[in-house]
């Protein structure tokens, strides 16, 4: 685990690891969460982009979620947030970018798709993460089995109303897809970040409580090969280091 002074600091560190993984693999398989914590690695990677000619080119990425119903050119919808954010900004292959259709007529086999998709890509290399305020990670409410695959999923209320804000008038929609908990606990690594005060109760449930489906990202801590990178006000109620 690494505590960040601040989001500048967690936002670069988190970019460096991914680049170090492109430089490693240059053909790797990244699972991508949305949210306001990872705006920070976007912009540093889209500048490493720029100004260091850091290439995605070859790389594959997978979205962790979307919502359903929504169509991809929703104002709301994780593909423009991820167009907006990310691929537009660097050299992304198109024909490998992926995000959850969450307009397609029949999710079930929507869901299908995009394990199998992530299947055939052979797995995730990295899997990148934020932490819901009730520990959520993509959309793996608390109580998501662990033997879960990438299924439409209704929200919390709590989630509905935090994520109200991207909406007009209104709560976020009732259900989303999401990767499942199993998709993410068999990517070869993960990296989980957390920023801002109000995800530091969250924060100590995933890296001091109890591992438990009711904490969703408490699971990362039987990975193995999981890096939690927090920035500082989120982790003042960590009591102890639990040595992820
Ligand atoms: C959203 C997303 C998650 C994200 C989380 C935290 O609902 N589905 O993937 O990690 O909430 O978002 P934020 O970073 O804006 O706090």
């Amino acid at each position: 685990m690494l505590v960040a002074d601040d989001y500048e600091a967690m936002s670069g560190a988190a970019a460096e690891l991914v680049a170090g993984q492109l430089r490693e693999k240059p053909d790797s398989v990244f699972l991508v969460p949305t949210g306001t914590t990872p705006l920070g690695m976007y912009r540093r990677l889209a500048a490493m982009h720029r100004e260091e000619g850091v290439s995605f080119a070859r790389a594959t990425f997978f979205n962790l979620d979307e919502y359903l119903g929504l169509p991809a050119d929703h104002p709301a919808s994780y593909h423009a947030y991820m167009e907006e954010n990310f691929y537009s900004r660097v050299d992304v292959d198109t024909a490998r970018v992926h995000v959850p259709r969450g307009a397609a007529p029949e999710p079930e086999a929507e869901c299908e798709r995009y394990e199998a998709a992530i299947r055939d890509a052979g797995g995730a290399d990295l899997c990148v993460l934020g932490i819901g305020r009730n520990g959520h990670i993509g959309f793996n409410e608390p109580g998501a089995p662990l033997s879960s695959r990438t299924r439409v999923v209704r929200l919390s209320e709590s989630t509905r109303e935090v994520n109200a804000v991207d909406f007009e008038g209104g709560l976020a929609p009732e259900s989303a897809i999401t990767v499942g908990m199993t998709t993410i606990l068999e990517s070869r690594t993960a990296l989980l970040l957390a920023s801002g005060a109000n995800k530091a109760a969250a924060v100590a449930a995933a890296i001091d409580g109890k591992v438990s489906e009711a904490v969703p990202a408490s699971a990362l801590r039987r990975h193995g090969r999981a890096t939690f990178i927090i920035e500082r006000v989120a982790a003042w109620r960590l009591t102890r280091n639990t040595g992820v």
